[in-house]
């Protein structure tokens, strides 16, 4: 069999798949593949039938490069390869599993209009509102349909480039999650979310889970020193965080802790000086006022400072700045912390 019929066998098998599933599930013309599947209506796509209760599994026949990235994160660093990029598994991953049963109930439908969405392109206000929820294939997350259909019609590259998309989910009224809205205001890189996130197609969207990507986002100066260092006096240890390489704020996330963090060390690798200054994002949810919020917003150059710190004895130091950034401020047993950067410099301690 040449490659041609193979393909239109295996499509004839996927129309034949999903016509017996759409005529069991439908109440109404048992058979009749053109009748709307539970409301939705079908589409016709290179000869498949596709609806919203089609499985991600069935696109994989002839996208299956796009797949893998997307089900199993396939060629990545994500922390979850092999499981999964975090849109496959927002509906499964046990952090948002164990978030999801410790929340009033009454709330579990707002989680799982972002986590277990329904149709994005029917949200209206994108910046404040979110998708219904939806009650099939649950386990896949962000599913292929839930991007590219929109009841009616498949939607490609064309209708997809605009970041407002990305807002049904990545924005909503209350600042629970705000990283379009600071797009559009902070940042003046003149990239899309689609140009840093999808490169060249790419279905991987990396992001805080990646720690090549997440290291590109801030730029760490050196330590300066200011004064005569001399064992037992005090002096002053300044540098700057960059937000060069994000086009929103880091911490993106309201739950994540961005700890800068500068030590020194002896010659003997003993540490002898440590302190961290935090940034992270506020919200009343948490009993927190969003006007105390401190994130290094797109594009801004925060100066850090510590001051009045004592080596007591002479010698050879290391002053070091390391930039990390936890996963989850709230529950530190369910937190993982990436490593976003560090810079040196050697002193001597008359
Ligand atoms: C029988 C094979 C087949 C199946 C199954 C299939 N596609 Fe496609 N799809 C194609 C071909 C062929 C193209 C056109 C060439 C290309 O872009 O790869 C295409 C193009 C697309 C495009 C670009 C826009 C367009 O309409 O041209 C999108 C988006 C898309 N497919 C999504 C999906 C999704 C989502 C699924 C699963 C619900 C799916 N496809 C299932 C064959 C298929
Ligand atoms: C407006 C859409 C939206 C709503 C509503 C929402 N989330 Fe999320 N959630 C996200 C996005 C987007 C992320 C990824 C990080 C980011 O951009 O904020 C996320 C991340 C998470 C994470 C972190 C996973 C990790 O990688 O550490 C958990 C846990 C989580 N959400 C649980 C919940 C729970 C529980 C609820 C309901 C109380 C909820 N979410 C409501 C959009 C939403
Ligand atoms: C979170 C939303 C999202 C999910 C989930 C998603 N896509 Fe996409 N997809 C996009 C966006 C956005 C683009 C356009 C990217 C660009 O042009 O930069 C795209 C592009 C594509 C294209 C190329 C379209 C064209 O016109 O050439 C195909 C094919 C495709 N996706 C298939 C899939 C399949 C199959 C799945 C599931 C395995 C999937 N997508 C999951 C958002 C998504
Ligand atoms: C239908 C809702 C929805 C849409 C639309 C959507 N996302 Fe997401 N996205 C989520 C949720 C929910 C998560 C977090 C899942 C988790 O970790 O539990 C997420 C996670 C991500 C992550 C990984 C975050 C991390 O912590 O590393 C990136 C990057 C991302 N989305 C980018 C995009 C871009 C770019 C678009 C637009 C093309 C988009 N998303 C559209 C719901 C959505
Ligand atoms: C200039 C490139 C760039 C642009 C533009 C950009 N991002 Fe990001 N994004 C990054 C980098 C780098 C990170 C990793 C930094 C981090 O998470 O600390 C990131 C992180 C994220 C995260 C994970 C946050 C977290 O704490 O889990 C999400 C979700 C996300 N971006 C979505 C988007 C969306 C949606 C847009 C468009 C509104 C967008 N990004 C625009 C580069 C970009």
């Amino acid at each position: 069999m040449n490659a041609g019929k193979v393909a239109m066998v295996v499509s004839f098998v996927a129309v034949m798949a999903v016509s017996v599933l759409a005529a069991g599930k439908s109440s109404a013309a048992q058979g009749d593949v053109t009748t709307a599947v539970a409301g939705q209506k079908n589409v016709v796509h290179h000869g498949t039938w596709i609806s919203f209760e089609t499985s991600s599994a069935e696109c994989s026949v002839c996208h299956a490069q796009l797949y893998a990235q997307w089900r199993f994160a396939a060629g990545s660093d994500l922390k979850t390869v092999g499981q999964g990029t975090n849109h496959a598994i927002s509906s499964t991953e046990p952090v948002y599993k164990a978030l999801f049963g410790a929340v009033d109930p009454t709330m579990q439908v707002y989680c799982r209009g972002c986590h277990e969405s329904g149709n994005a392109w029917a949200v209206a206000d994108k910046i404040n509102d979110i998708p219904a929820p939806r009650t099939v294939n649950v386990e896949e997350g962000i599913n292929c349909l839930v991007c590219h259909l929109d009841g009616k019609k498949i939607m490609g590259s064309r209708e997809l480039q605009d970041p407002i998309f990305c807002a049904s989910c990545h924005s909503e009224k209350s600042g629970l999650t705000d990283i379009y809205k600071e797009w559009l205001a902070d940042y003046t890189g003149g990239k899309t979310c689609q140009q840093c996130h999808m490169e060249g197609g790419s279905h991987l969207f990396l992001g805080y889970n990646s720690p090549s990507y997440v290291k590109t986002a801030v730029a760490i100066s050196e330590p300066v020193i200011s004064g005569t260092v001399s064992a037992g006096s005090p002096f002053d240890i300044g540098f700057t965080l960059t937000n060069y390489g994000a086009g929103h704020s880091v911490p993106g996330d309201l739950l994540r802790l961005l700890r800068a963090r500068v030590s020194i060390v002896d010659s003997s690798q003993q540490e002898i000086y440590s302190q961290e200054t935090v940034y992270y994002k506020r919200h009343p949810a948490f009993g927190e006022n969003q006007a105390d919020t401190s994130v290094i917003k797109a594009g801004e150059t925060k100066q850090v400072g510590v001051s009045g710190v004592v080596i007591a004895s002479p010698g050879i130091y290391t002053v070091k700045i390391e930039l990390l950034q936890d996963s989850n401020r709230m529950i530190s047993t369910l937190s993982t912390t990436a490593f976003m950067g560090s810079t040196y410099r050697t002193i001597v301690v008359q």
